[in-house]
């Protein structure tokens, strides 16, 4: 496996890769990996590709404020792991070679980024397109990975590579849970015992809208009746909590009620940690829970 910091190496290795007659499955993280990440490593291993991962915790979708200090960094046990799952390149770079002094350029992706996180997080989306857009110039995979437990984002980075029509297949793969239904996040280091505990009311909400609707339930007010005070009464705050649209994002009301399969988003607080989940209803297995 090759740990590569500069943009001339990368497109070196990858051009040896499919050379060789390999397809180019890429995997961007920002470290910290767990199961979640691992799962797209392996998805695309099993899809045959050459796999190309990087880390790098991109300061330009952390809001002043937000955790970028303090966001986990274990690079020497990732990239182990990265070695372990067969991965071919781990690109690494430093913020000089991926934000020169006179950085000006930057992607921002309309309509999609407005509500949910966007609205919560402002610039966020704007530092996620504009690092995956760098990244996919970097690289120049045939084939991305990301985990659909940032819905809002597989969302961005499909609209932004269709409407820059960059020639990359954008694949969205299932969220990883532990046991107890909770989603693998590497922010879950931040939590207490019992702020985890009182976390679990996360997935709990999720599955019991998703019960509905594989019960018959299709009014959007009636799959999260009740659900948001539940929530409530365990999380510190809720950002966001309702019904989705699975392309525009757009929320759900009874006026006008979801085309396909709706998404269950939410955003909540517990402590110090800021924590996202959700669920395609009918499309997603349902989250596990122990409450
Ligand atoms: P990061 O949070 O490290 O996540 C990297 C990828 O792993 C993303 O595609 C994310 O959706 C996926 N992932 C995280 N937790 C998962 C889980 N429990 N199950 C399945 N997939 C999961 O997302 C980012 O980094 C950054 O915004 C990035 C795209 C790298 C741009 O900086």
């Amino acid at each position: 496996m090759d740990v590569i910091c500069a943009i001339g190496d990368v497109r070196d290795r990858v051009r040896a890769a499919r050379d060789e007659g390999r397809r180019v499955g890429f995997v961007p993280t920002m470290g910290a990996l767990h199961e979640g990440h691992l799962s797209l490593v392996r998805r695309a291993a099993g899809d045959g590709c050459f796999v190309a991962a990087s880390i790098y915790v991109n300061p330009s979708q952390f809001a002043a404020g937000e955790d970028l200090a303090r966001y986990p960094r274990t690079l020497e046990s990732d990239l182990a792991r990265c070695r372990a799952e067969g991965v071919g390149l781990v690109f690494v770079p430093s913020d000089e070679t991926m934000y020169g002094a006179a950085h000006a350029t930057w992607v921002e992706v309309g309509e999609v980024t407005a509500g949910l996180c966007g609205a919560w997080r402002p610039g966020h989306f704007r530092g996620v397109a504009t690092i995956v857009a760098k990244l996919f110039n970097v690289v120049q995979p045939d084939v991305a990975y990301f985990g659909r437990k940032d819905f809002q984002q597989l969302v961005t980075i499909r609209r932004m590579a269709a409407d820059l029509d960059m020639p990359v297949e954008v694949v969205g793969c299932p969220t990883v849970r532990d046991a107890d239904g909770l989603a693998l996040s590497s922010r879950n280091a931040y939590l207490s015992p019992a702020e985890r505990a009182r976390a679990l009311a996360i997935p709990a909400v999720l599955r019991e809208a998703d019960g509905r609707w594989r019960g018959g339930e299709r009014r959007p007010g009636g799959l999260v009746a009740g659900l948001r005070e539940r929530l409530a009464s365990a999380v510190d705050s809720i950002d966001y909590f309702g019904v989705y649209h699975p392309e525009t994002l757009a929320p759900a009301d009874e006026a006008a009620p979801p085309g396909g399969n709706p998404v269950v988003a939410l955003a909540a607080r517990v402590g110090r940690t800021r924590l996202i989940d959700n669920v395609q209803l009918g499309i997603d297995p349902p989250p596990s829970s122990a409450t």
